[in-house]
């Protein structure tokens, strides 16, 4: 008998994930997985739903109806806190920093809970794979560049030493040669086997670390599937490049 490929088992399954504010459905019936060790995108024009989902996976707003599954572990249930601690981080839209606190006091945020030896560790850790970070560590974190600054709110994310990332357009704002920068800091991340959720409008970089990406358009997943297969559909460009084009 011809042996089956393997099916990556998702490290995150969302079904039917509905989320409103009062009257207004964002996000209807959305249905997504994320596997270890890829970055999974989440495309659509402005409006279309694609923050409420993320935070609609880590119930930072209100879900209306929909499962969340992590690790093979129905986690509907658990509050935010505990889905960070269970290994979920957010990398939120327009980064999060806090321009006047120091930038190991804004990544210390990411370790928050901790005691103080699993701070420091993993504070080593992220000096290790930000070297740059070690000596500027106690500069406030609005002295650094756009770049520098969303490099920060990813360590930020790692600090929490999570499993899935969710990243809230980290190219946003910033220079062609930053979303580079940035492009290889999510792909190394991605290679040490962390499974992401991207929403980004940045077709380049979507190209360039997603293999599959989901199309959301008023709240609902309109396509999904390789990404070179969905940008080469007129009606997906037009929704994913609203903004951009
Ligand atoms: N806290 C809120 N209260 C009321 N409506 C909201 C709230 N957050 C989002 N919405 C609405 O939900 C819809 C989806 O918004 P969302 O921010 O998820 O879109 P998006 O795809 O992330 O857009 P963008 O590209 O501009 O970031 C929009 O109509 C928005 O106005
Ligand atoms: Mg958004």
């Amino acid at each position: 008998m011809p042996e089956t490929s393997p099916v990556l088992k998702p490290v995150l399954e969302v079904s039917g994930l509905t989320v409103a504010f009062g009257a207004t459905t964002a996000v209807r019936e959305v249905s997504l997985t994320a596997a270890a060790g890829t970055v999974t995108g989440i495309l659509g024009a402005n409006g279309a739903g694609k923050t409420t989902t993320l935070l609609g996976v880590l119930g930072l707003v209100p879900r209306r109806a929909g499962t969340v599954a992590f690790d093979g572990r129905d986690v509907t249930a658990l509050e935010t806190g505990a889905l960070v601690r269970a290994g979920i981080a957010l990398c939120p839209e327009n980064r999060r920093l806090f321009p006047s606190m120091s930038i190991e006091d804004n990544l210390l945020l990411g370790a928050y809970g901790h005691g103080r030896k699993v701070r420091r560790a993993r504070l080593d850790r992220t000096y290790e794979r930000f070297a740059w970070l070690r000596d500027r560590a106690a500069e406030p974190a609005g002295r650094l560049s756009g770049g520098q600054q969303q490099a920060v709110a990813i360590a930020r994310a790692l600090m929490s030493e999570p499993r899935l990332v969710l990243l809230d357009e980290p190219s946003s704002g910033l220079s062609p040669v930053a979303v580079d920068e940035i492009g290889e800091l999510l792909a190394g991340i991605a290679a040490d086997g962390t499974a992401m959720l991207l929403v980004e409008q940045n077709v380049k970089l979507v190209q360039r670390l997603c293999s599959t990406a989901y199309v959301l358009s008023h709240g609902r997943v309109t396509a999904s599937g390789p990404v070179a297969d969905l940008l080469r559909d007129d009606a997906v460009s037009d929704a994913y490049l609203g903004k951009a084009g």
